[in-house]
């Protein structure tokens, strides 16, 4: 039922993380997998990878912020695949750690606009296609930041909060198109993104990874995640096995949100 073989998929944000582990999980059920990234050689580097072990993939270029570029990564999907049916809205930035009065307006505004302004052109330009045929899946990348408040993350928590209701409000919208949209809130995962920000130096960074191992080990399950860990949940919302699902927002986050962090107080 997990199989998606012959369908298209879009994926963005899948040079690095869990959005190359999502474009190898769907490659491995039969997608052919248009890879996106503004980062060329490592969007390059999925898209070799994935047809080096058998699958099918394209790489193309795109800063999913950029109207004109979300716009021509569809066009370019459609046209090479003669269609397409699977967008995954993935590419992401976390912005610097600061409370709300200590960020730019600026940073603030890029974060939106990768995060919820990214999802929005990326879908904006993929429905069309899929009213035309009657179906289509999207899934987007939310967070667990999305359905929580976290500590100095005001631009990041608001944008994931925004695609959370973003992709109840694409369900009502387009459920009777045949169009399914859900979403998955990543907890703790073991990426680029989680283990360091944009800014820190090598002592920063070592610091956030330590925090950040602590904190995983707090969570129920104890660990962080793989990416592939995601990107199997993200192949089940795109397929036919989840054919009744839209509006759904899936946490896969060992627990995270799940219960109250109790820290030594358990003890
Ligand atoms: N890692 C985690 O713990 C975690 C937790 C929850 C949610 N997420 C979300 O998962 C998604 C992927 O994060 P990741 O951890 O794999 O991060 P990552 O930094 O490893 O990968 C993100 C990818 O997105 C690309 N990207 C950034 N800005 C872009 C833009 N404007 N246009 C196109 N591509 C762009 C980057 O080049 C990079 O390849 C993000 O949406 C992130 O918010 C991650």
């Amino acid at each position: 039922m997990t199989s998606i073989e012959g369908k298209t998929a879009v994926v963005t944000g899948a040079g690095n993380g869990i959005g190359r582990a999502i474009a190898f999980s769907l490659a491995g059920a039969g997608a052919q997998v248009v890879v996106s990234d503004v980062l060329a050689d490592d969007g390059e580097r999925t898209a070799t990878e994935i047809a080096d072990s058998s699958g099918r993939a394209t790489f193309v270029q795109a800063d999913v912020s950029d109207a004109a570029q979300a716009e021509n990564l569809v066009a370019t999907a459609v046209d090479r695949y003669a269609g397409l049916d699977i967008l995954v809205n993935n590419a992401g930035v976390g912005g610097r750690q600061l409370r709300l009065h200590e960020v730019e307006p600026e940073d603030f505004d890029r974060v939106v606009d990768v995060n919820l302004r990214g999802t929005f052109l990326c879908s904006k330009y993929a429905i069309p296609h899929f009213l035309a045929q009657h179906d289509g899946r999207i899934v987007n990348t939310a967070s667990t930041y999305g359905l929580v408040g976290a500590p100095k993350a005001p631009a990041y928590c608001a944008s994931k909060g925004a695609i959370v209701n973003l992709t109840r409000q694409l369900a009502v919208d387009y459920g009777p198109d045949g169009i399914r949209v859900n979403a998955v809130c990543p907890g703790y995962i073991d990426t680029g993104l989680g283990r360091r920000g944009p800014t820190l130096t090598p002592e920063q960074f070592a610091e956030a990874s330590a925090v950040r191992e602590r904190a995983a080990a707090r969570q129920p399950l104890g660990r962080q995640a793989q990416p592939a860990e995601v990107g199997e949940v993200v192949l089940f919302l795109a397929s036919d096995a989840a054919s009744f699902m839209t509006g759904s927002i899936v946490t896969v986050d060992g627990g995270c949100v799940t219960t109250f962090n109790y820290g030594d107080a358990s003890n």
